[in-house]
């Protein structure tokens, strides 16, 4: 465990009021992969992810000891601020919506806050971040056309095109083949693979079948524990622990 690493978790501890979510969390993760943040309902994985770009600091009542560091710099220092922390962890929750915008629209809204205004600046930016979330071919021919007509899953991937046109590093899934079918899901699957060869990805799968078809390496929470991580096959194969071991093999959760 380094200071070098994309994402470095040291001891962290997390409360919301007296209720503790994550507790005295340790871990690296590296860029260009897919990290799976598994664990059964209330484990503390959407308070992970949230941590992350300081989401969580936005509820009222909360802490939090410990320290977050991305590229070597900590996020609640004044090394980083937040807009820029904000710009660089993007994130998609479960169940995402399209704005009731053109396909176009709805991609090229974040950067026209950000200023960017060019027509064809923006229309490369759409394409690169459509292509990107492997969206575009479905959708090329009716860029203009309403996103709300969009599939469940077509939606899903045109939010992920939506946070990658503003450019972050690391991308942060919160379940995001809840509610979608198998196809659907394929397709995400398939973008989250292209995706990791530029991003660093930390995804909460929605099962754990998902998590050993797409991710690099593994961490196990339970009840805002850390149980064990590592590589994705050792975790599935050969767990170190009887509590994921348990969790695996459908024991519980
Ligand atoms: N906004 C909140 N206020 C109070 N407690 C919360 C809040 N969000 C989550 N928690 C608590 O924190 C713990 C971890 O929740 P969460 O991070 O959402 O877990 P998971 O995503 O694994 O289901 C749970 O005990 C949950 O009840
Ligand atoms: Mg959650």
């Amino acid at each position: 465990m380094n200071n070098r690493s994309k994402i470095f978790i040291d001891h962290f501890h997390f409360y919301y009021g007296k209720v503790q979510a994550l507790k005295d969390l340790s871990l690296s993760i590296s860029a260009r992969q897919i990290f799976a943040v598994l664990g059964p309902a209330r484990s503390g994985k959407t308070t992970l992810l949230k941590s992350m770009n300081r989401l969580a600091d936005l509820i009222h009542g909360t802490s939090h000891t410990g320290k977050i560091y991305i590229d070597g710099r900590e996020i609640h220092g004044e090394e980083m601020p937040l807009p820029e922390l904000r710009r660089r962890v993007g994130m998609v929750f479960d169940l995402p919506t399209a704005l009731p915008l053109s396909i176009f629209e709805n991609i090229a809204y974040g950067p026209r806050l950000k200023g960017i205004s060019e027509r064809n600046r923006l229309g490369e930016m759409v394409e690169v971040s459509l292509k990107a979330a492997v969206l575009w071919d479905e959708v090329k021919d009716r860029l203009h056309s309403s996103a709300l007509k969009l599939s469940g899953g077509q939606q899903q991937r045109l939010c992920i095109a939506r946070m990658l046109a503003l450019e972050p590093e690391i991308i942060m899934l919160d379940e995001p083949c809840s509610g979608l079918d198998p196809i659907s899901t394929a397709s995400i699957e398939k973008s989250l693979m292209s995706l990791k060869e530029t991003y660093t990805i930390l995804l909460v799968p929605h099962n754990i079948q998902q998590a050993s078809r797409v991710a690099d390496r593994v961490g196990f929470f339970l009840g805002g524990e850390l149980i064990e991580e590592g590589p994705s096959e050792e975790i599935f194969t050969r767990p170190r622990m009887k509590k994921t071991e348990d969790y695996i093999s459908g024991r519980f959760g």
